[in-house]
């Protein structure tokens, strides 16, 4: 392909994919797929890496450039970033409204109200169209510079659109919340629940933690979202009201949430927060109240602020989502990996329409940072749908029979003595055979993401361990041999058995990255375990990998190498896979071999103009990726691939029933 060839491609793609995301983000209505919406972007990046003298910073292919800081550079906001006062009560809203009227010396103030998106605030400067600078608000005069970080986020224009009647501003600072999504909080905590990493409190901790990160591929990994509420400086462009602001916003193709609603009296206002409240559990993402906002920014530059919040604006907080029950009794869970969790027995207590009767207690530090005893009155919330948690101890109500509880020395449940490493907060049972120990390596060696045993959940396991049948994971597949004493389970029966046993057959076939992750090991999760997969393909490889080589998979670090290194030194764990694959597990060497055909020792012809690679470079692709080359399509031929304007070999193909492909899907194969 000529330079200008390149060019004139890169530029149409570019386009199309603003295009698309615009189409994504803003009008909410996505016109390709997303893997067409990949094919895309492949493409743009192999333009750009075969001509670099094309490469633009604004080019959709720059969202994950960057390397790993080691520090954020300070900004100065040019306009201050204010807070906003808080009312907890009709009264205090209506207060608000009173004191606006008086100082406006009108009784017509219109409203705008919008929910109060419960995330973090950040500033982005656009000059000229460009994204240039992000920062987050900090103590709102200074925030830190986290431009790399937010350009991973789809929903961030790097562009400002052009539209007829809206020209480009030279300069457009703007306001808005970045948060997480409920469902991308809660995978992120799965994630970090099976890596044994720390849990988030709530989305609002998660998302200030991911954009935090002085590594930008990391949060482009947590899907961040944007919504777009206020600006700063706007030089070029005149706004005259909120509502203008949030109907010119999406047009450039930045991001606004659709709830919000104009409002004549401060009535409409708090009916508009009484309808929000009740949809607030529908909704996908956190938010804490409504901001209401007068609407006229004349107006509002009259009014001023006071105290570093404007006194335009009010934040009608919703209550809070916490109760206080009593703790019954403090008890101790152990898990898969022998971790000890203490967990409060609650007085049920209703929570936002849930009946709460445990919260977690996390560790013996946690119990003493907030001194909670057996007996207390405690404060308890729910946050982002998270195991909920105590928040304070209300020491007021004690009466002098609470109990101090303290981790006991020896496993609740095997009686082995338990370990607390120097550096951790965590204590540990080391006992390997320890049943609850077995019973949670079961349930997890069963569970979706790796043998995905149907039907085998908790009450099997505890049942068939309480009968003897099984002890530990290879016995599930001698159950078959004891089909007699199974079916006579209590609730078992011949169906449910004959059941149990077809699943726990069809897991025998298993791909490495399933069963990796399902042996369990140490902040080994599913991504983890398809990474190492992907690498190593092999379980020998894998069982017998160095320090060095784990250090050279994706996001292995040297905690997870020294947890891989360590799970493999131990005989018992390595006879336990040999038993397994005595059993008759079958490792699949690649997971999507069957869905994924691989390109090695296949035949390609090629026909039409490529539009991304010269003839002599897709052979070279085909070869690098073992594969072969030939000029005439024959019934030996796997693969025709087409480009424009393709010739008779099409036909013949067709004819043929030789599998086609778009330059795209060969891209895909190849590459
Ligand atoms: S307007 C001073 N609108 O609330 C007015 N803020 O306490 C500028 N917030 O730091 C903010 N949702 O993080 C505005 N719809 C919304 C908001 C909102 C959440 C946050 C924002 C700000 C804090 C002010």
């Amino acid at each position: 392909m000529t330079l200008e060839g390149a060019r004139r491609r890169i530029e149409r793609l570019r386009q199309e994919i603003e295009q698309h995301n615009y189409n994504y983000f803003i009008l909410n209505q996505p016109t390709i797929s997303d893997a067409e919406y990949d094919g895309l972007l492949r493409e743009l990046q192999r333009l750009e890496e075969q001509f670099p003298q094309l490469r633009s910073p604004t080019s959709p292919t720059q969202r994950v450039g960057a390397k790993a800081q080691s520090e954020f550079k300070t900004v100065r906001h040019s306009i201050p970033m204010l807070s906003l006062a808080n009312a907890f009560s009709d009264d205090e809203v209506r207060a608000f409204d009173a004191r606006v009227k008086q100082l406006a010396e009108t009784e017509e103030i219109v409203y705008l109200a919008e929910p109060k998106f419960d995330g973090l605030a950040v500033e982005l400067v656009y000059e000229d169209g460009v994204f240039l600078l992000g920062s987050t608000r900090g103590d709102g005069e200074h925030g830190e510079d986290v431009t790399h970080n937010l350009k991973t986020i789809q929903s961030i224009p790097l562009k400002l659109r052009a539209s007829k009647d809206l020209p480009i501003p030279k300069k457009l600072e703007v306001r808005g919340e970045v948060y997480m999504e409920l469902s991308e909080f809660r995978k992120l905590n799965q994630a970090r629940s099976e890596a044994e990493e720390p849990l988030f409190a709530n989305p609002r901790n998660a998302a200030a933690g991911s954009l935090r990160q002085l590594d930008p591929r990391i949060t482009a990994q947590r899907r961040l979202q944007i919504y777009c509420y206020d600006m700063g400086q706007a030089n070029g462009i005149t706004v005259r009201s909120q509502r203008e602001l949030l109907q010119i916003l999406p047009q450039m193709g930045l991001r606004v949430c659709p709830l919000w609603r104009l409002c004549a009296t401060v009535d409409e206002a708090l009916a508009f927060y009484r309808e929000l409240q009740a949809q607030r559990e529908e909704l996908p993402y956190e938010i804490d109240g409504v901001v209401i906002k007068v609407n006229d920014f004349e107006l509002r530059r009259a009014l001023g602020e006071v105290s570093r919040s404007p006194r335009w604006a009010i934040a009608y907080k919703f209550p809070p989502k916490q109760a206080t029950t009593r703790v019954r009794e403090i008890i101790v869970q152990v898990g898969r990996t022998g971790k000890l969790t203490p967990v409060a027995v609650l007085e049920p207590v209703s929570l936002a329409g849930i009946t709460i009767q445990y919260a977690t207690l996390h560790n013996q530090d946690e119990i003493e940072k907030k001194d909670i005893r057996i007996g207390d009155w405690v404060l308890i919330q729910r946050a982002g749908d998270v195991i909920p948690e105590v928040v304070q101890t209300i020491t007021k109500r004690r009466t002098g029979v609470e109990q101090r509880f303290s981790m006991p020395q020896r496993c609740p449940v095997c009686g082995h003595k338990v370990v607390r490493l120097p550096e951790e907060v965590d204590v540990r049972c080391v006992n390997l055979s320890c049943p609850a120990r077995l019973k949670e390596s079961i349930l997890h060696y069963a569970s979706k993401g790796a043998a995905d045993i149907e039907g085998l959940g908790e009450r099997w396991v505890e049942a068939l361990m309480k009968a003897g049948l099984i002890r530990e994971i290879p016995d599930l597949y001698a159950l078959k041999d004891r089909q007699i004493e199974l079916v006579r389970l209590e609730r078992m029966g011949a169906k449910l058995a004959e059941n149990l046993l077809n699943a726990i057959e069809k897991s025998k076939n298993i791909s490495l990255a399933r069963f990796i992750y399902g042996l369990g090991i140490r902040h080994v999760g599913k991504q983890l375990s398809e990474l190492s997969a992907r690498y190593f393909r092999t379980l020998d490889a894998f069982m017998n990998a160095s320090e060095d080589e784990l250090l050279k998979v994706e996001e292995v670090g040297p905690t997870v190498a020294q947890s891989i290194l360590s799970f493999f030194k131990d005989k018992r764990n390595r006879e336990l896979i040999q038993k397994l694959l005595k059993a008759g597990v079958v490792i699949e060497a690649r997971a999507q071999q069957t869905v994924s055909p691989q390109p090695a020792g296949k035949t390609f012809v090629f026909t039409g103009t490529l539009k991304t690679l010269t003839r002599s470079q897709a052979e070279e692709l085909v070869k690098a990726a073992g594969g072969r080359v030939s000029a005439n399509v024959s019934r030996k031929t796997d693969y025709v691939v087409v480009g424009e304007e393709p010739g008779a070999k099409l036909e013949k193909a067709r004819a043929l029933g030789v599998k086609v492909l778009s330059e795209e899907e060969f891209h895909a194969l190849v590459t």
